[in-house]
């Protein structure tokens, strides 16, 4: 990825902010996922008052770009923080890290964290989901 579209997938995860649907935390969290296609999905969380029934910013955006035909993807970009003023890096959860490996190649796969356009740290998937579980395993 040029450092252009690095700080154009920085920018698209930032204007999620403010959508955020997070009544409950007051942690807002906003994702920008590259596709394959050069084609970006957006996500924000989405809580409920039933707490586990929560989406994660990082789930809408992959569960928006498989809904329209999209299954390779090359990059995404995670930001968050309390009201939605970014303080520190926002990394995955676990489950969100998961869901990434079901469509990812884990060593092709590009995770940035970012504080800013022009602050941000790039991870490939493997470094934060080693060893992961997948449907290769269950054959
Ligand atoms: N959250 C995400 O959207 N992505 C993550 O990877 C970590 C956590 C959200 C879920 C919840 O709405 C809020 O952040 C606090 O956990």
């Amino acid at each position: 990825m040029t450092s252009e579209q690095t700080a154009g997938l920085i920018r698209a995860a930032i204007e999620m902010l403010p959508k955020a649907y997070a009544p409950y935390s007051h942690f807002h969290v906003g994702a920008a996922l590259l596709c394959a296609d050069g084609t970006v999905f957006t996500g924000c969380n989405v809580e409920n008052a039933s707490y586990p029934v929560c989406f994660c910013a990082e789930r809408t955006a992959i569960a928006k770009a498989v809904s329209e035909g999209r299954r390779a993807f090359t990059a995404i970009c995670i930001v968050g923080g309390p009201g939605g003023a970014i303080q520190d890096y926002c990394p995955p959860c676990g489950t969100c890290r998961q869901a990434m490996a079901e469509f990812c190649d884990p060593a092709g796969f590009t995770v940035i964290l970012a504080k800013s356009p022009e602050e941000y740290r790039v991870y490939s998937l493997e470094e934060l989901l080693p060893l992961s579980f997948g449907g290769q395993h269950l054959v």
